[in-house]
């Protein structure tokens, strides 16, 4: 094949290798292939010094003429991939400017926590420590030692959940079991006292539980703050002036409120405290069902009998108790109609407040 042929034959293997290449690295490695250092043409273009001299000067043209059209083919299609690559690139990258934005919405406590927070708060500020017992907890500090008899109506089988030790042979099925889950804060009291001389001033939030259908007014479980003090000289008076403040603190100080002679087994004399009505300031509305008044808590001055489970001189002290449902106070200072609101997870109740 003569020079000439060669160089035709370069250039048409050559034009197609670059139609063919799909990317800027390949259409390289052609390039280099063709018209590098040690490429084809630098091959044949060596050949042309065995050449006689009537031939080189029409060999070198077309030398030249396989060169050019090889640079030009290869610039033509080193624009066309670039261009491509970088559509292709700014396709992927592609922001659409008209999406709303990604919101990161920041949690916040729970409003029963806030509300406890709130409460220990107010009693902290008063001198208080706080004290904790067990869910899980003796019949024994649960009733018998508040001074509530086993004949008592509060230890009913429909009020309390009583665990039972299902793997074990004594599992008594239908009579109580010595351990229940339980219905009040008030055995913190108890616990408090076996421990700790006067005076005392605790206040014992956590949560019991009790076997009632959820209802609007009423939860399985929920949460108390209960509040013990025995010290000497303890009277109602420092417990209606510690819970009257304590009212006005959590609702507002245009809040009045009003004890209710009440029974518990535990306390003597007892009271049940209404708060006024933060809708119709006392005068009567259907929140408060006409009466003007919410009941928020039940209290009373610690009971002789109490003391003597606990091992406390009722001779030399005295004291008051009280314990305050924290979903009910949620639901009457946000005027939430329904307690169950309050654990279904609602997202509302996890932003604000
Ligand atoms: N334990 C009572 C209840 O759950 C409330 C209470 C506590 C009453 C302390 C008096 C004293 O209803």
């Amino acid at each position: 094949m003569s020079i000439t042929d060669q160089l035709v034959s370069l250039r048409d293997e050559g034009l197609a290798a670059i139609a063919g290449a799909s990317d800027l690295a390949t259409l390289d490695v052609v390039r280099v292939t063709y018209l590098g250092k040690k490429g084809s043409l630098t091959g044949i273009l060596r050949g042309l010094g065995g050449l006689a001299a009537e031939e080189r000067p029409a060999a070198g043209k077309v030398s030249n003429d396989v060169r050019v059209a090889l640079e030009a083919a290869l610039e033509e299609r080193r624009a066309l991939l670039a261009a491509s690559a970088l559509e292709a690139r700014i396709g992927a990258e592609a922001i659409d400017v008209t999406l709303p934005g990604r919101s990161r919405p920041v949690g916040s406590r729970h409003l029963i926590e806030q509300i406890r927070a709130e409460v220990v708060d107010i009693f902290l500020g008063l001198g208080y420590r706080i004290a904790e017992g067990p869910e899980v907890e003796l019949d024994y500090y649960n009733f018998t030692a508040l001074n509530t008899p086993p004949d008592h109506p509060a230890r009913s089988l429909q009020d309390t959940f009583y665990v039972r030790d299902l793997s074990g042979e004594t599992a008594a099925v239908d009579s109580e079991s010595d351990v229940l889950l339980r219905t009040h804060t008030s055995p913190v009291q108890v616990r408090v006292m076996e421990h700790q001389k006067p005076p005392i001033y605790v206040l014992a939030p956590g949560k019991v539980y009790r076997r009632d259908i959820a209802d609007p007014s009423h939860l399985p479980q929920f949460t108390q703050i209960e509040g013990l003090v025995v010290d000497e000289g303890i009277t109602f008076g420092d417990l209606k002036g510690t819970l009257d403040h304590v009212c006005k603190a959590i609702f507002g100080p245009d809040r009045r409120t009003r004890f209710r002679p009440h029974f518990f087994p535990f306390t003597e004399p007892s009271a049940e405290v209404d708060v006024s009505c933060g809708i119709c300031g006392g005068e009567g509305c259907r929140f408060c069902k006409g009466t003007g008044w919410l009941e928020i808590l039940g209290c009373g001055m610690v009971d002789p009998n109490v003391f003597g489970y606990a091992g406390i001189d009722s001779e030399k002290y005295s004291g008051f108790a009280f314990g305050m449902g924290v979903e009910r106070i949620a639901a009457l200072k946000y005027n939430i109609p329904d307690l169950r609101m309050l654990l279904e997870g609602d997202m509302r109740f996890l932003r604000q407040f």
